[in-house]
């Protein structure tokens, strides 16, 4: 077990492009840390530079208290699972998680040990002399899992192992890995877009944005304080409602305080529907675009359509865009009807007008 520990981390790809841009990241001995944002902010690059399969360009990478930037791959105690896990179609499930203790010349008998150990923890006990053809998608990837829990490493990296499954399966396999890591207690490193994925498994979440650390912490303190409008859309779904304040009706309802926020946020699950207008909240007027009922839930979309004439005449502020309101159960209000929503004081979040700095109401 170690921790890990990235200093000023940077990567510039051979023809100059810099990919990571000087990251700072520390996970605690036995933590669950998830790498989450958008698609080609520089995830699998930096966790592939922890595995040491890509140089480092600037800064040090440590683990257990050795800086590894130097040390070959197969040096660093570290088991990685990806998503195309491409396990040897001929071999057995039991020769697929053999393998590369076999390649490292482990004796026989302390192979079969830990090998029947993790098929029992992953429960493929009874389908160790099928061909991984012979199994689901489910299965294969805990064969996969099985082979880096065999090695027994201080750190397990993940690069979004689960995308190729079905939603379903997702689910059911998120929970497994968690389970698997709370109780093997292994250092990990997860990389995902998914931020629902981020979110339930992370013990230290860390979002990224071209190339930067944009918020580091506990999942739910960063829901709850997301501190740039990016990383408040990002986290959470539906994403959070972000208005400019301008020279609207929403400023005059703020008052005083929010004289340095340039943008609003309400998370759609804080809006009620009411007449009533909380005191220091924000009330606003909607036209009902669209109803999505999920179930358990429904979506409403509305436009501040209202606005569009005072919009107009105040050329710099956002167009009226898009309000999502979220309420449980099914009843919703029809389309094309006018409604007025309110959200509390302590469910405001407010920002800079760059987006770049969270206000304290
Ligand atoms: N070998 C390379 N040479 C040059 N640029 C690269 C190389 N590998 C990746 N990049 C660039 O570095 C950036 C980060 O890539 P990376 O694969 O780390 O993103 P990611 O966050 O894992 O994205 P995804 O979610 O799509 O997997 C991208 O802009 C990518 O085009
Ligand atoms: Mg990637």
């Amino acid at each position: 077990m170690a921790n890990v520990t990235l200093r000023n981390v940077r990567k510039t790809y051979q023809g100059g492009f810099e990919a990571i841009k000087g990251v700072n990241v520390d996970v605690a001995d036995g933590q669950f840390c998830v790498l989450v944002g958008p698609s080609g902010c520089g995830k699998s690059t930096l966790l592939r530079m922890v595995a040491g399969l890509e140089t480092v360009t600037g800064g040090e990478i440590d683990i257990g208290g050795r800086v590894v930037n130097q040390i070959e791959p197969a040096d660093r105690d570290i088991a990685m699972v990806f998503q195309n896990y491409a396990l040897y179609p001929h071999m057995s499930v039991y020769n697929n998680m053999a393998y590369g203790l076999r390649n490292r010349g482990m004796a026989e008998a302390e192979v079969k040990t830990r090998v029947d150990e993790a098929a029992r923890v992953l429960e493929l006990g009874a389908m160790l002399e099928r061909k991984p053809r012979q199994l689901s998608g489910g299965q294969r990837q805990r064969v996969a899992m099985g082979r880096a829990i065999v090695r027994q490493p201080k750190v397990f990296l993940f690069d979004e192992p689960l995308s190729n499954l079905d939603a379903k399966l997702r689910i059911a396999m998120r929970v497994e890995i968690r389970k698997l890591q709370r109780r093997l207690k292994t250092t990990s490193i997860y990389v995902t877009h998914d931020q629902l994925e981020a979110m339930t498994l992370a013990d230290i979440l860390v979002v990224m944005n071209g190339g930067q650390v944009e918020q580091v912490g506990n999942p739910l303190a960063i829901y709850e304080k997301p501190a740039t409008t990016f990383v408040a859309s990002f986290i959470g779904a539906p994403p959070m409602n972000l208005m400019s304040i301008g020279s609207d009706e929403i400023k005059s309802q703020l008052g005083g305080s929010a004289t340095d926020a340039g943008i609003l946020g309400i998370r759609p699950e804080d809006f009620v529907i009411t007449d009533q207008t909380p005191a220091g909240g924000v009330a606003l007027p909607l036209t009902v675009e669209a109803i999505e009922r999920v179930g358990a839930e429904t979506f409403i979309y509305g436009s501040r359509a209202q606005d569009a004439q005072r919009i107009a005449a105040n050329p710099g502020e956002l167009p009226p865009g898009e309000v999502i309101v979220r309420v449980p159960g099914t009843e919703a209000p029809a389309i094309g009807a006018k409604i007025r929503v309110a959200a509390v004081r302590t469910k405001l979040h407010l920002f800079s007008g760059d987006g770049r700095t969270r206000i304290e109401a």
